[in-house]
């Protein structure tokens, strides 16, 4: 009889989605057996059980959707090597408020200062609290649109780049951009502008970007939308990359690059 009644129990809980609790049945019926939970305190340990399982899977398949290139977090991030990184605004930005608002967030900062990291580190925390990531570099979203434009896809590009409602661009302005491709970015941005987040990060100056886009119209158009509602990180600093050849005496003490 018991043994129908569970087979029954199983059955209603893999129809309620409840698979976590269903799979580990006999350990929490065996558990419940030994400990005697009160009524509440049994069904809060379940529901607790299915709701953190859910979260889990959750969080691993919106990390795999998006395509972060490495794993890096923020615990992982040593802020003490880097004093100018405003960590309180950090701790903000982990908590994916800002993606609610639409607001952006810009990552400013020579090379091996960590912007990569601390885009990864707070795609993965925004994907923690529940918001659809993706993860590009400039050089690949850029590349993606040109060719979507070839092919007379463009439209059907934007909407896959609109949609996630935190847009990671790592990199913008490594490379100078064709007038014709800055003006694509600057479609991207118009379409996602007060819409859906963009975390940018980039090596020029704000004053550089005319240069990057090759063109002063598209640049300021560019940066009149994102900087509107946004965050500023401003690193400063010393290579993370190259700090363990400083110590070994590899390179002088003045601040260096790649
Ligand atoms: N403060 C830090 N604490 C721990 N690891 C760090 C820190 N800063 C950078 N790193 C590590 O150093 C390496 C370089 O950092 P990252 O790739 O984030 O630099 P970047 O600013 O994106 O540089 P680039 O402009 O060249 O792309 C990475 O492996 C990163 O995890
Ligand atoms: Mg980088």
């Amino acid at each position: 009889m018991t043994e129908i009644v569970r087979a029954g129990v199983e059955e209603r809980l893999m129809k309620l989605r409840l698979g976590a609790v269903a799979q580990r049945l006999d350990g929490i019926l065996s558990q419940a057996a030994r400990t005697e939970p009160t009524f509440l305190d049994f069904l809060d340990q379940i529901l607790t059980e299915e709701t953190e399982a859910k979260q889990k899977k959750r969080v691993a398949m919106g990390i795999q959707i998006a395509h972060f290139p490495a794993v890096k977090t923020l615990e992982e991030f040593d802020f003490k090597f880097q004093p100018s990184i405003d960590h309180k605004l950090v701790r903000e930005l982990a908590t994916g408020r800002f993606i609610a608002g639409a607001e952006n967030v810009l990552m400013f900062g020579p090379p091996g200062v960590g912007k990569t990291h601390l885009a990864i580190a707070l795609g993965r925390a925004a994907v923690e609290a529940g918001h659809s990531v993706l993860f590009v570099t400039a050089t690949s979203l850029l590349a993606a649109l040109s060719r979507a434009q070839v092919e007379g896809k463009l439209a059907d590009q934007i909407a896959f780049y609109a949609k996630p409602k935190l847009l990671v661009v790592d990199e913008l302005g490594y490379l100078p951009l064709e007038k014709q491709t800055a003006h694509l970015f600057f479609q991207l941005v118009s379409r996602r502008y007060e819409r859906g987040s963009m975390l940018i990060t980039t090596n020029q100056t704000i004053t550089q970007w005319g240069h990057v886009f090759g063109d002063e119209m598209i640049a300021s158009a560019v940066l009149d939308r994102v900087l509107h509602h946004s965050h500023v990180l401003v690193i400063q600093g010393d290579s993370f990359r190259l700090r363990q050849k400083k110590r070994a005496g590899l390179l002088g003490s003045n601040k260096t690059n790649h």
